[in-house]
């Protein structure tokens, strides 16, 4: 079809002969293309040679092109094929689906859309913050569902979202602690990874039914965010870009590991033109070390308050590595888990929050429904309760 010197081929690109029934296609297909990720990733791309030649691929390759590389259309699509078969073959194929995460990227693909809309764009939280303090308790529940939604585009560099919610550990805390013996009183708490703090607001009026509570730490490896608003992205604190707006939306650079090697294969490779469109953004959004941008605080304004207030201390760690203080009581929901991290590491991490506990002082690791309780006694994490898988 294209065959000749490459001057040919150039011209052919590049022509620009309106009035054709083909270039009529194609601006039609040009219009309804400009609404997909794989526009964007053309755009960004910002090769003219590549972008001629997008504009110049015959209609339905592009129609099935764009169909492959929309996230959400590429879901309903599988999800519609999936409905179609009988349901014993519905069931084979999710059973041999599920222990490969699969899932789980099919479902960040049919969010994406909606996760990565401009309300969720992390600087939102400055006026997200201001509209908060001037809101009624109505006006504060639905703001605080926006922070929600929010925290849930939130993906760290190590492909840990900070989705929370509130009073999510309530279920769990109300059972365990009737039998809690703690050494100390008033008793010194570690609360990590907080997010942005609102699961320890119910975490903490829980415990201080049973203790006095004298020092109550929030810690998380991520509370502060750099907004470099000229060029409207985000970085975290140590220069690594987290997220970029687009005219549609935004473009987060990390996507949520799900971890184990089989998992971590299948959705690199199907998500594969987003891992290209990361690695472009990367190199085009450079931290600048002396154009310090606004710093943002990524904690709800209740968290924020409270830590104003002296009840609430905001501590940035990393569980991998040595964890400050020494506490009677850690509490560790939703990171310490085979969903992000290896075994290996996960023991890592446990073993320095054992080295941050009290003689006698209890770790709590958990997911929303299962969870372990450890003591130290003679030095030595005590597994005393195990309540489902982590
Ligand atoms: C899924 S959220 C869980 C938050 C809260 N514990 C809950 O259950 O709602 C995971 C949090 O872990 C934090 N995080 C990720 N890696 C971490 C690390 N190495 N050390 C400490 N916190 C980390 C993220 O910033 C995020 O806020």
């Amino acid at each position: 079809m294209v065959a000749g010197s490459p001057r040919t081929i150039r011209s052919w690109l590049f022509r620009r002969d309106g009035g054709t029934p083909m270039t009529e296609a194609i601006d039609a297909v040009n219009v309804w293309v400009e609404s997909s990720d794989l526009a964007e990733i053309v755009v960004a791309l910002q090769t003219d040679f590549l972008k001629a030649l997008w504009r110049r691929l015959p209609a339905p390759i592009r129609t099935i092109v764009t169909w492959v590389f929309e996230p959400t259309a590429l879901f309903r699509g599988l999800r519609t094929l999936f409905k179609l078969l009988p349901q014993r073959h519905q069931a084979g194929i999710y059973t041999w689906i599920q222990p490969t995460g699969f899932h789980h990227c099919l479902s960040y693909l049919a969010n994406y859309r909606w996760t990565h809309r401009p309300e969720h764009f992390a600087p939102s939280i400055l006026s997200l913050r201001d509209e908060y303090w001037q809101g009624d308790e109505q006006r504060k529940s639905e703001l605080s569902d926006r922070f929600v939604h929010l925290v849930e585009a939130f993906v760290l560099r190590n492909g840990v979202k900070k989705t929370t919610s509130f009073s999510r550990h309530t279920g769990i805390l109300s059972r365990i602690l009737p039998a809690l013996k703690l050494p100390g009183e008033p008793i010194t708490v570690l609360d990590i990874p907080s997010s942005i703090g609102i699961a320890s607001l119910a975490n903490y009026d829980a415990l201080s039914t049973r203790w006095p509570i004298g020092t109550y730490v929030l810690g998380d490896l991520c509370f502060e965010i750099v907004y470099d608003g000229d060029r409207e992205c985000v970085f975290d604190g140590e220069g690594d870009l987290l997220q970029v707006r687009g005219w549609r939306g935004f473009f987060s650079v990390y996507r949520p590991a799900f971890s184990s090697g089989r998992w971590a294969f299948l959705s690199t490779l199907f998500l594969l033109p987003l891992h290209l469109r990361s690695w472009y953004t990367k190199r085009k959004y450079k931290f600048v070390a002396n154009d310090a941008g606004t710093p943002i605080l990524v904690v709800h304004p209740e968290v924020e308050k409270r830590v104003r207030d002296g009840i609430f201390h905001l501590r940035k760690t990393d569980v991998f590595s040595t964890v400050e203080g020494k506490y009677d009581l850690i509490l560790s929901f939703n990171l310490l888990a085979t969903r992000y991290f290896p075994q290996e590491r996960i023991e890592i991490g446990i073993a320095n929050l054992s080295n941050a506990l009290r003689e006698g002082g209890a770790l709590v690791v958990g997911l929303d429904d299962s969870y372990r309780v450890f003591q130290k006694m003679s030095g030595q994490l005590v597994l005393v309760e195990n309540v489902g898988e982590l």
